[in-house]
């Protein structure tokens, strides 16, 4: 490792899609996760929502307010009553490019099933970070019916699943040793300073804000023996600092000029 220019740690730094590339296209939508897989990601990261008839949809918010064209909880809603909504035109087109308003891979609520439809239909094995989104209130529906979903739509790539939620995490590994789980941290608590995370738990999953206070916390973390993915990691200088620390993944928003900028680093 010593001997290994900075170019050569960078190339393995794992570049993992926050809800798609969604600075271009609308987050949590199918052309947002297809230009992910366009732009070279080796994982697409989503958070997973149980709407009121039981499926997993992709949406990050408690409510649909912000990303849609709806009002309401999504767990108040059925899945055809989201399937009504817009999803997409609260994202403006980007640059030059003016997307069809209509086009419905830009404004339709997506589904897990879906979205593990995309990555087995890829032209390379493309990882998946599945974030359980509050769960604790579902009493395990939430990992029981992704677990259900990911034995029938199996995928290539690996896959892992994350969440603030150390209680939902052990509950997947209960049913699903083989998966590998990711402990989300906003702060980093004391006790997890020292680089340990809740047992069973492979990597660690810190903010970038606790990377820029604490650089030193990759190295304890490796110590520990855990992986350290970090979120969300869009600005230049925070991709330069994570190539530095060594870190194993960066989720960012911009999987395509992140990818560029490890290249030439
Ligand atoms: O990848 C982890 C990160 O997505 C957690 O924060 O709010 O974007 O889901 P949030
Ligand atoms: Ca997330």
């Amino acid at each position: 490792w010593h001997h290994d220019t900075v170019s050569e740690v960078s190339r393995r730094i794992e570049v993992v899609a926050h809800r798609g590339s969604s600075e271009d296209a609308p987050e949590h939508s199918l052309a947002a996760y297809r230009k992910a897989i366009a732009d070279g990601a080796d994982a697409l990261e989503c958070d997973v929502r149980l709407t009121a008839d039981g499926h997993l949809v992709c949406v990050h918010d408690r409510r649909v307010n912000r990303t849609s064209n709806g009002r309401g909880a999504v767990s108040a809603l059925e899945l055809a009553q989201l399937a009504e909504l817009d999803f997409g035109s609260w994202k403006g087109p980007v640059g030059a490019e003016v997307p069809d308003a209509a086009d419905p891979e830009r404004s339709t609520v997506l589904t897990l099933e879906r979205l593990l439809g995309l990555v087995a239909e890829a032209d390379r094995p493309v990882g998946l970070a599945i974030e359980t989104k509050h769960p604790t209130r579902w009493a395990g529906q939430v990992e029981e019916r992704l677990l259900a979903l990911l034995a029938r739509h199996p995928v290539p790539g690996p896959v892992r699943v994350m969440s603030f939620s150390a209680r939902s995490l052990s509950r997947v590994r209960r049913a699903a040793p083989q998966l590998e789980t990711v402990y989300l941290m906003q702060f980093l608590l004391p006790r997890h300073r020292g680089g340990r995370l809740p047992a069973g738990n492979a990597v660690a999953g810190p903010s970038i804000r606790i990377i820029r206070r604490d650089p030193d916390y990759v190295a304890r973390a490796h110590r520990a023996g855990h992986r350290v993915h970090v979120w969300t990691v869009d600005d230049p200088a925070d991709v330069a600092l994570c190539a530095k620390l060594g870190v194993d993944a960066v989720i960012t928003n911009r999987p395509g000029t992140v990818r560029d900028q490890l290249a030439g680093l």
